[in-house]
């Protein structure tokens, strides 16, 4: 990281050591914008389409409370192809069910598994181009990783917790400071895109921003530096 990337990442963090003291507004702005007065043009909510993709949509919700039931291996190589599954070759780019500014792919993903059949529990990487499971770190770490998410125990509770890193050069080399802007975007998406396949497969899922950063990266073993956890998911059957 460096520049601008080093200063707002450093500068967001949560860690133990130096509790998050950054500038708020005095004041919550309204949660919707109007311009009242103009020309108005009423449109009714729409009939869905049938098809799955319109039902995840409307059912989406985030699902903090899990069952003690492990998750299958297919669900999770269905979750993990959902998020970040090659899709098409073009020309050198592997092209994915997630967009990604310039087709750089920033975003890394990492697994805690805590309940998945027949996998062990441990911190484990996706490595997208053989399509395997790398252990980093074998395992229960859920109680630690509860712990590093600021004690929220859907993240001990969940069948498995995605964990989003990013190495910030692959975007900013090209893009300079303004691809840290995309990487953030690219986790989002990555993650709606998980949400969405775990409502279609009834299982539940839950963004997690809120963590102790330093933490986060030591349990999945990040420099923090070059590259860094950016976001994760807690997912489970619910
Ligand atoms: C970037 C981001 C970070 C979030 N972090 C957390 C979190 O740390 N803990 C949590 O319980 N929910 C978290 N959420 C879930 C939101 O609270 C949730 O999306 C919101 O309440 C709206 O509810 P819905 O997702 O069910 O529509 C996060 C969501 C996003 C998009």
């Amino acid at each position: 990281m460096a520049g601008l990337s080093e200063q707002f990442h450093s500068g967001t963090i949560y860690s133990r050591k130096k509790p998050f003291a950054g500038s708020k507004p005095k004041d919550r702005p309204e949660p919707f914008k109007e311009y009242p007065g103009s020309k108005k043009v009423k449109l009714e909510t729409p009939a869905l389409p049938p098809g799955s993709l319109w039902l995840s949509l409307k059912n989406r919700r985030s699902r903090r409370d899990f069952k003690k039931e492990p998750i299958s291996k297919d669900q999770l190589a269905l979750l993990l192809w959902a998020s970040q599954g090659v899709t098409e070759k073009i020309s050198g780019f592997q092209l994915r069910t997630a967009p990604s500014a310039g087709a750089l792919y920033p975003i890394e993903t990492y697994l805690v598994s805590n309940r998945v059949e027949g996998l062990e529990p441990g911190v484990y990487h996706w490595n997208l181009i053989e399509q395997s499971l790398e252990m980093i770190k074998p395992g229960d770490v859920s109680l630690e990783l509860e712990l590093a998410a600021l004690n929220q125990d859907m993240c001990r509770t969940a069948a498995v917790v995605f964990a989003w890193s990013a190495i910030f050069a692959r975007s900013t080399f090209k893009y300079s400071d303004r691809g840290l802007r995309y990487i953030y975007m690219d986790a989002g998406h990555i993650c709606e895109n998980l949400y969405l396949a775990c409502e279609d497969l009834k299982l539940g899922c839950c963004g997690v921003g809120a963590f102790f950063d330093d933490e986060v990266d030591a349990l999945l073993g990040l420099d923090s530096k070059e590259e860094a956890a950016v976001y994760l998911a807690a997912v489970g059957k619910y």
